[in-house]
């Protein structure tokens, strides 16, 4: 029921939201993700004041290791990652119900002593039987997780409690794959218990887009096939693939960014308007769009895969994929990925949109460029003395997050010579509050059961849809090609936006 005080509704939908009486149980809780991610966010949303005082943090893994050696991991991770500052008082409050269970995902015995910990953790902390489970494993041990779990009767929920299932990405290596997991997933967890990751979603700057699009008159007007002329969306990465060769050899970038980041952004930037920013109508309005995706005719000429060599970055000398540690030396596994969509709509249609990724490129950079037509007349031809790019909006997602405009001015004091000019908002100089990390949001939203933020099974099945014929395609031809470390990736990528007369952006 509404209240008739619109002034107090407004004030209490700024109320922070605070987890109630709840776990995380983190499975893989050694790996990289966990140790430099999912740790630090649970501290900082502790340090925020948002999650219960008995909050309870259960570490799985193989280590042999007690309560006090994971506490110390713990303590270690979020001294070292954590966004905001340490603080003893949260910690010694953090650190009361932080346990560990030691063991295999098969393990029956480690599965039973998990469902006692939890039930531990319930007299002591107060934990009410809310779990999270949050799945940082290998892909391929998804399916032994989630059935492991139901066969201890850990995913049971009761009137009085929930069980929620968090899944990384990628799910599935392909449509037919994605689609058994979901099988094998959803005989344990019901469609509202299962959270699949993708941590692009948690960011500030890609929630800003619907933010820019739909809470300004400015924009929307012009979002469309008569003003844009192209959209580019690069998520660049000066870094190679470090100790992940066992997971990154054989998924490549495509699947472990375009699949699901990239398409994420695409789907954000080309949707339609939601009647409201419920879960529901959120995902009807991405699912039309990703739907109406359409891949070049010709997957030759307008996709390109690359594999980073030996080269320069940060002016230090870095070793080629190939050479990487647990790397197959014949592998042909993508490090790069370039590919042209269109968008078959009313809005879109003939507007490509590039999308590219890679590894040890020049600099790590996630942007959307929408890149608009030029003026349809110029009365400066005469006078301008350089070359006008195109006007461009530039959604800055990260490092140095914020939106550019780009356009021409009258450079002072000349007759007439036009030049570009950019005009900068950047979230440090607008906003005292730094952003919290995707990790905070998505994780205190699984503890709310807050579901907007989290891909749909149907939006990772249109995902799969477009990009297995890419991946069909560049298993039975050829092999990626060479760029050196620290440039910005194959020559291909750039004839591959030259025969359409445009060029990448080098942000
Ligand atoms: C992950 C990919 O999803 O995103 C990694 O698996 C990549 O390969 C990472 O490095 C990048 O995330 P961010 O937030 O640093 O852009």
């Amino acid at each position: 029921m509404s209240s008739s005080n619109p002034l107090r509704d407004a004030q209490d939908r700024r109320l922070p939201r605070i987890a109630g009486p709840s776990g995380l149980v983190i499975f893989g809780v050694t790996g990289d993700l966990s140790r430099k991610k999912l740790m630090p966010a649970v501290y900082d949303l502790a340090n925020r004041g948002l999650l219960p005082p008995g909050f309870s943090l259960i570490g799985f893994a193989r280590r042999q290791w007690a309560d006090e050696d994971f506490a110390q991991v713990v303590h270690d991770a979020v001294k070292e990652h954590a966004r905001t500052p340490f603080r003893e008082e949260v910690w010694q409050q953090l650190v009361n119900g932080c346990r560990f269970v030691q063991g295999d995902f098969d393990d029956d015995a480690a599965f039973e002593t998990l469902k006692e910990t939890i039930h531990e953790l319930d007299k002591a902390q107060g934990t009410g039987g809310n779990f999270a489970f949050y799945l940082s494993v290998p892909p391929k041990f998804f399916p032994t997780v989630v059935q492991q779990l139901k066969k201890h009767g850990l995913a049971e929920q009761t009137e009085n409690s929930w069980r929620r299932a968090v899944i990384e990405k990628p799910f599935g290596h392909d449509l037919k794959s994605a689609q058994e997991l979901n099988r094998i997933v959803h005989d344990v967890f019901p469609t509202e218990a299962v959270f699949r990751i993708d941590h692009y979603l948690g960011k500030e700057t890609v929630q800003n887009i619907l933010a820019l699009r739909f809470a300004n008159t400015l924009f929307e007007p012009i979002w469309n096939r008569s003003y844009v002329d192209h959209v580019q969306i690069t998520m660049a990465e000066d870094i190679g693939i470090g100790g992940r060769a066992g997971y990154y050899d054989g998924i490549g970038a495509a699947r472990d960014v375009i699949q699901n980041h990239l398409l994420q952004l695409l789907a954000l930037t080309a949707m339609e308007e939601p009647a409201s920013f419920d879960a529901d109508a959120l995902v009807a309005e991405k699912t039309k769009v990703l739907g109406a995706v359409r891949l070049p005719k010709d997957l030759g000429k307008e996709t390109v895969r690359g594999q980073y060599a030996a080269g320069w970055q940060g002016g230090e000398k870095v070793l080629g994929y190939l050479e990487e540690e647990g790397i197959d030396p014949r592998s042909k596994t993508d490090t790069y990925a370039a590919i042209k969509l269109e968008i078959d709509n009313r809005r879109w249609a003939g507007v490509p949109f590039y999308l590219r990724t890679g590894k040890r490129l020049g600099r790590r950079v996630t942007e959307i460029a929408v890149v608009f037509q030029r003026a349809p007349h110029s009365p400066f031809d005469d006078t301008a003395t350089e070359e006008l790019g195109q006007n461009a909006l530039v959604i800055r997602v990260q490092p140095d997050e914020g939106v550019t405009l780009r356009f021409g001015s009258k450079v002072p004091g000349t007759q007439m010579e036009v030049r570009d000019v950019s005009m900068d908002f950047a979230y440090g100089e607008s906003f005292t509050e730094s952003s919290p990390e995707a990790y905070e949001r998505l994780i205190l939203d699984v503890l709310l059961g807050d579901a907007n933020l989290f891909p749909r099974l149907k939006e990772v099945e249109l995902s799969w849809q477009i990009l297995d014929p890419i991946e069909e395609y560049w298993d039975k031809h050829g092999k990626p090609a060479q760029y050196p470390a620290g440039t910005w990736g194959p020559v291909e990528a750039d004839e591959m936006l030259a025969r359409d007369g445009r060029s990448w952006r080098r942000p």
